[in-house]
């Protein structure tokens, strides 16, 4: 029987009811101390008749913020603010993960501790400007990680995957897309390193791989899950052979056994980027595979009948559409997500959108 959004499936050892995803959604609405609050609880809970949750992301350390209130996971009171939203998505039958940050040079000395400079592969500014709770201020030039250091970002990634599980989560998907930390370190337009972690394919993707055997250390690897995007610009990245780096990253993370592979499958902005094989990206990866961008209902239904993905991560809809899977099943009119509250504010344009039972 041919499978469609609506078929359950299993990514890795969780059970998914639906194939609709909520991608991760940065909505800058965590308290003080970057704390989860119940109004955060009350969103998620809202949208979790979709299979699986991913969380907006969710920095592992106090040098992985790079945008305001945005929820951390590496103390206590952010663990405990946690365990509302996965009890709250767990009572209505949901699955979530948490979505593991660290923004590497986007980022600002007032995002930072102590003010210091933010930290990446190599001392290059990116172009544009950080959102800061000063409003927006141009980016500065990184501080390149010292080789020493790279241990203890990968042990705040472990760390943070343990807290993740003492939260309630029922996986974490690392992320590497989108032209933080991890994609920084993934490309050569951000990454010029001379040493074992820079440089050839292998050596940019070491970060990724020794961060990921960490957190598959501490969760297992069928509770992992990866985001890469190969082709996003966003962020000021580049590579200059993406369909070889990520084909060489996608079979290196193989092995694993994860849970799932999420791409997004082009430029968040809708620019026009080169040609890229996404089915041979995928050739390269043996497990779950969560496709995202722009796709609707035909698309997501075509790509998984045809066996291209497994499941479908909806972003700016779901922001708006907290019954998404219901309206999808009934072809119902949806609502309009309000760009204006997506970054920030209260419960307008966050959990006040409407059901289709009103
Ligand atoms: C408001 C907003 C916040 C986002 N925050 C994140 C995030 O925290 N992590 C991430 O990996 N992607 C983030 N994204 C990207 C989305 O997950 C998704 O890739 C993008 O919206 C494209 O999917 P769509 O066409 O279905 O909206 C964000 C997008 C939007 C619009």
């Amino acid at each position: 029987m041919s499978q469609d959004l609506f078929s359950p499936t299993k990514l890795g050892s969780i059970q998914l009811a639906n194939r609709i995803v909520m991608a991760p959604l940065t909505r800058n609405r965590a308290g003080q101390g970057n704390v989860p609050q119940p109004i955060n609880a009350e969103y998620y809970a809202q949208r979790a008749s979709a299979g699986l949750i991913i969380t907006e992301a969710t920095p592992i350390s106090a040098t992985a913020h790079g945008y305001p209130a945005t929820p951390g996971i590496h103390d206590a009171a952010q663990v405990e603010g946690w365990k509302q939203v996965t009890a709250a998505v767990h009572a209505k039958g949901g699955k979530i993960v948490l979505q593991l940050w660290h923004v590497g040079r986007i980022s600002h000395p007032s995002l930072q501790p102590g003010n210091a400079l933010p930290v990446a592969p190599s001392a290059i500014k990116p172009a544009g400007q950080a959102f800061t709770y000063e409003g927006l201020q141009d980016f500065v030039t990184p501080r390149a990680l010292a080789i020493e250091e790279l241990p203890g970002i990968v042990a705040d990634y472990a760390r943070a995957t343990r807290n993740a599980l003492d939260a309630g989560f029922d996986g974490v998907e690392i992320h590497a897309a989108n032209g933080y930390l991890l994609d920084q370190f993934l490309r050569d337009g951000t990454n010029q390193r001379q040493d074992e972690y820079g440089g050839s394919l292998e050596n940019r993707t070491r970060l990724l791989l020794e961060v990921t055997k960490a957190v598959v250390d501490v969760a297992g690897a069928e509770r992992v899950g990866v985001r890469i995007s190969p082709l996003n610009p966003f962020n000021d990245i580049s590579d200059s052979a993406p369909q070889r780096l990520f084909n060489h990253v996608a079979s290196s993370l193989s092995p694993f056994g994860l849970a799932y592979l999420h791409v997004v499958e082009g430029g968040m902005g809708g620019e026009a980027t080169p040609d890229f094989d996404f089915e041979d990206l995928r050739r390269q990866f043996k497990g779950g595979y969560i496709a995202n961008l722009a796709y609707d209902k035909a698309r997501g239904n075509a790509a998984i009948a045809s066996g291209h993905a497994d499941a479908i991560a909806y972003g700016a809809i779901y922001i708006a559409n907290p019954d998404l899977v219901e309206r999808l099943r009934q072809d119902a009119p949806l609502n309009t997500p309000d760009q204006a509250t997506f970054y920030g504010g209260d419960a307008k344009g966050y959990t006040d959108y409407p059901t289709l039972q009103g």
